[in-house]
């Protein structure tokens, strides 16, 4: 499937792309192995290119509530707020590692204070997306978490409120970085970055984007 992908929309990125806010901060989930635990996925944060050129692909606006499951450091979503184009409403960050969490309300006591972005420290898989008002999600996961999330997620993107959200002409949607949700079929994909800058801006390989609609489910 990826050689059918198209690679034009990449001109439309940024031209310039801020330097990594953080330092990385220590984590729980980087410690041990996944294996045994809640955990879908280490902590790798996403490198800026590669999550504006997310929030464009995802379409996110000014009446998106934008939602990131595992947000490690919550950068997609402060990025979102502070460097889109068209900042969502609200962001809600959801994230099962204390250290991460903690890192969240010591570096954005601000944004949490005015709600425009809400922490969630607990499992993805106990989230009730529809309580939080999900409008769009980006997500970086794995393939195995992508796998395990899929019958919250199609509920989400196919079940009778999305129906209702579509009709009223606000389609939900989701993009994912990198990896793809197992047997479901991207609407729509394109490369992350004209450079090839991978993880914090080292020689990772090229990040891929992938974009799912209701279609998309099965
Ligand atoms: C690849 S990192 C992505 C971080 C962030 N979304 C970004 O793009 O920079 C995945 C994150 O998911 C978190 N995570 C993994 N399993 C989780 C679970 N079951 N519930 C909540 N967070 C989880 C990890 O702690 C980690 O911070």
């Amino acid at each position: 499937m990826e050689a059918d992908l198209p690679f034009a929309h990449s001109d439309e990125l940024p031209s310039s792309i801020p330097a990594p806010a953080n330092p990385i901060p220590h984590t729980l989930v980087n410690t041990r192995p996944l294996h045994n635990t809640p955990f879908v996925a280490p902590y790798v944060p996403v490198n800026p290119e590669v999550a504006g050129a997310a929030l464009q692909f995802a379409g996110v606006g000014a009446s998106d509530v934008l939602v990131d499951l595992g947000c490690g450091d919550a950068r997609v979503l402060t990025q979102a707020l502070s460097d889109h184009p068209a900042p969502p409403a609200r962001c809600v960050g959801v994230e099962l590692d204390p250290f991460l969490a903690e890192y969240i309300r010591s570096n954005h006591g601000p944004r949490l204070a005015d709600g425009r972005l809400v922490l969630l420290e607990q499992d993805m898989f106990k989230v009730d997306l529809e309580s939080l008002g999900a409008t769009v999600m980006v997500l970086y996961l794995l393939p195995e978490g992508l796998e395990k999330l899929k019958p919250m997620i199609g509920e989400w993107l196919c079940g009778s409120a999305a129906a209702a959200a579509a009709a009223a002409g606000a389609p939900r949607r989701l993009v994912t970085i990198t990896y793809t949700f197992p047997g479901w079929d991207p609407v729509d994909g394109r490369q992350a970055s004209k450079t090839g800058s991978g993880f914090m801006g080292g020689a990772a390989g090229m990040h891929w984007l992938f974009r799912y609609e209701a279609k998309s489910v099965r």
